[in-house]
């Protein structure tokens, strides 16, 4: 039987994943959240309580954490109307085999989720603690690293800040730009170990996406 352990998981550290659930009509939600282990079956996220994922959990109570490499489904998981190779269709989806919640059929492995337990953290905020119920493996293989993996993610955490940012005060929308010169640093790695890559292409509509937000 597979456990958090073997998929790299370790209590203490936050690790990013995508959190797929069923909305109260039925439809899929993906997102990219950050999941905390606790022990060796539990595990906890700090979700903003306005988003779709948070919602899905209260009412449907369950969810799928799928792990991936795959830097375009991370973009297109926090930045919902973002560019991507191909659509977040139906048909990357399937039924969980224990929970009422989508898996993503191109997920490297999916665990399957019950909710335990919500804590308010704050008015925008609250602890989701998960319970495992089933760990599937779907890629077998190892995935060589590469630094436009890592250059994506803190772009895009960076960016859903930044468009949180872009519509507050003014020191709030300085406090943007400041984070949109560090994710320049981030495109500069990119163009570097990944040029003319998809890695280039997502970078290249995230930053056009600040700019727009940024009203530059
Ligand atoms: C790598 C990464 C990790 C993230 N982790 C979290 C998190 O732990 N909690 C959270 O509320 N949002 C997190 N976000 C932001 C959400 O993915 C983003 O707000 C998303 O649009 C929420 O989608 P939803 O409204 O469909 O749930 C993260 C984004 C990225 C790129």
């Amino acid at each position: 039987m597979v456990n958090l352990e073997d998929l790299g998981f370790a209590k203490g550290i936050i690790f990013e994943t995508i959190v797929s659930t069923y909305s109260s009509q039925g439809s899929p939600n993906i997102a990219a959240m950050g999941v905390l282990q606790l022990d060796s079956e539990n595990i906890m996220i700090r979700i903003y309580k306005s988003s779709k994922t948070y919602n899905n959990l209260v009412s449907r109570r369950c969810a799928i954490i799928n792990l991936s490499s795959d830097a375009a489904l991370f973009y297109k998981s926090a930045i919902k109307d973002s560019y991507v190779r191909d659509e977040i269709s139906l048909d990357l989806f399937k039924k969980g085999d224990l929970v009422d919640a989508p898996e993503l059929k191109r997920a490297d492995a999916t665990i399957e989720v019950l909710l335990s337990d919500i804590k308010d953290l704050d008015s925008e905020r609250a602890e989701v603690y998960l319970k495992t119920k089933l760990i599937k493996i779907r890629n077998y293989f190892p995935r060589v690293y590469t630094r436009a993996f890592s250059a994506i993610i803190e772009s895009v955490i960076l960016a859903t800040r930044i468009r949180l940012l872009s519509v507050g005060n003014e020191s709030q929308k300085k406090k943007a730009s400041k984070m949109k010169e560090k994710i320049k640093e981030f495109e500069e790695i990119v163009k570097r170990t990944a040029p003319n890559s998809e890695y280039d292409n997502i970078m290249f509509d995230l930053i056009n996406k600040i700019e727009t937000w940024l009203g530059n």
